[in-house]
């Protein structure tokens, strides 16, 4: 059996999907969660991009002792110091670097001649060596770099002392075979290949990203990169809960395997989705709502008779939990906390108190609370410790059929400050946003998505909200979760205000990074 090292780019990667914008205490309870996953590797950022992703890199680095914590640097001097700065206090520090090695991206955003490429890649290879234990090296755009330049390069790079030789599909556009021999001419042409781990790199824009990775590893690749859910640019990365079950399922042929902890992957998968904004498509393999839902008489006829007739994956072996034991308004502190550590939270012993008065305040108005509901309550008030310039108050919304729509909102500004305005809409949500809007002062935000879900069922259900808005000219999302719909629409917005606010403040020097 073939162990291949999982290496997560759901921070950097993942964090370059159109409106996501995660900030330190999301991005630090991601890596934790990675952690318990078992991946080997978390790529946490982009370190010379900006302060906030610098600090980001850094704080992951420091608090992740499970495994390598990695970021991404151009092949550029200045780049590759600030990315030691960020990572040097890591268990098992390591760099990504990368230049694009394509005749288009070398041509048109490089401006540089194949072989001053050549000359780049190798000094900064040689500099980056001499800080760094263990240095992974990208030729971005490799499937479309013509084969001896590609085996040229990768051998000076070898020589200069890089370690990992990643091959990225930059744009999604090779496919399984082709990609298979991509790797299989890199060992015939490459002299010192032997010295390195070849590592997969997949976009999914023809939808094969997770096709493109097993041949990579049919063919000699021993590191694959992806996201959770397969976030990332464009039509995003390739889906590592794809890969790693498609690995485990069909062992017998692939002879490989990961040491992803499986049952951590529906956790992942939920909490990154809820962090990110984004949502798991109901029909999406592994990590889907419908992924083990037998709809067809047939089929659930023959699911009863025997499980194996129609289901490949048995849902726990991902981590869904059959158990449906809720607490409610009479359950104590202790059910409580253990209830928290069976569901797999950690909660700090000085927030069990907090976090108990809110879950109690809840309990007395919803009749049961569901594991679902606990997760969401905890992860709210953890995150909710952030600093924040608008601090929800008070919302009244009035609305009748044949009146306008009113809201009133209060809030605490920037400087403890209260704020009070009213406003009117053609429904309830236009009027509070409205309202909202109002309190911001000169800054309009345009509303580019809402959504509205039910965490769990019942008609008590909590609602969570998530909105993306543009805001002071930058696009993010937002989520705000209570009780009532109003309530949460109005959170979710002052959550995509107030990260955008944070951002500006701690932030503003962002860098595009790669096409
Ligand atoms: O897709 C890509 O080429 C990348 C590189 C920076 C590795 O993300
Ligand atoms: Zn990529």
């Amino acid at each position: 059996m073939q162990r291949v090292k999982i290496f997560d780019t759901t921070l950097r990667d993942g964090e370059q999907s159109a409106g996501v914008n995660l900030n330190l205490s999301e991005k630090l309870e991601i890596a934790r969660q990675l952690e318990k996953l078992n991946v080997d590797i978390i790529e946490a950022g982009f370190p010379a991009a900006s302060k906030g992703d610098f600090l980001s890199v850094q704080k992951v680095a420091e608090a992740i002792k499970g495994c390598s914590v990695t970021g991404l640097a151009r092949s550029v001097y200045s780049d590759i110091d600030t990315a030691w700065e960020a990572l040097k206090n890591g268990a098992d520090p390591r760099l990504h670097l990368f230049i694009a090695t394509s005749p288009i991206h070398m041509k048109y955003k490089l401006r540089q001649t194949p072989q001053e490429v050549i000359e780049t890649a190798v000094q900064t290879v040689k500099y980056a060596s001499s800080k760094f234990p263990i240095v992974q090296w990208s030729a971005e755009d490799a499937c479309r770099t013509e084969l001896p330049f590609l085996a040229e390069i990768i051998e000076e790079v070898i020589q200069a002392g890089a370690r990992v030789i990643n091959i990225p599909d930059t744009v999604g556009y090779i496919t399984p075979e082709e990609y298979g021999q991509i790797f299989q001419y890199l060992k015939q042409n490459v002299p010192s290949i032997d010295k390195v781990s070849l590592s997969t790199h997949c976009h999914n824009d023809l939808g094969m990203a997770i096709a493109n990775s097993l041949a990579a590893v049919q063919n000699g690749a021993t590191q694959v990169e992806g996201t959770i859910n397969g976030i990332g640019e464009r039509a995003g990365n390739a889906a590592l809960e794809e890969f790693a079950v498609a690995l485990q399922i069909r062992k017998d042929y692939y002879q490989a395997d990961t040491r992803m902890k499986l049952d951590e992957i529906s956790r992942s998968s939920s909490l990154i989705s809820k962090l990110t904004g984004m949502p798991v498509p109901a029909n999406k393999a592994i990590v889907g709502r419908n992924a083990f839902a037998h709809e067809s008489g047939i089929h659930q006829d023959g699911v009863l008779k025997e499980k194996t007739t129609y289901e490949i994956i048995s849902p726990q072996l991902v981590g869904y939990q059959t158990n449906s034991m809720v607490l409610g308004k009479h359950s104590g502190r202790h059910a409580f906390r253990n209830r928290l550590s069976e569901i797999g939270l950690h909660v700090p012993e000085e927030d069990i108190s907090r976090l108990f008065a809110v879950f109690k305040d809840l309990a007395d108005r919803k009749k049961e609370m569901t594991d679902e509901d606990i997760t969401a309550i905890v992860l709210e008030e953890k995150l909710s410790k952030d600093p924040s310039f608008y601090e929800f108050l008070s919302i009244q919304v009035q609305y009748g059929t044949n009146q306008v729509p009113t809201a009133t909102v209060t809030l605490s500004g920037r400087n403890n400050e209260l704020i009070q305005e009213a406003a009117t809409g053609a429904g309830s949500i236009e009027a509070l946003y409205n309202t909202l809007e109002k309190c911001m002062g000169k800054d309009k935000a345009n509303l580019l998505d809402y959504r509205i879900q039910s965490v769990g069922a019942g008609r008590d259900a909590l609602a969570q909200v998530f909105v993306k808005l543009r805001y002071a000219g930058t696009e993010t999302s937002g989520r705000g979760l209570a009780q009532d719909v109003l309530e949460a629409s109005a959170k979710a917005y002052l959550n995509a205000v107030n990260r955008i606010l944070y951002m500006y403040e701690n932030d503003n020097s962002k860098l595009p990074v790669h096409g």
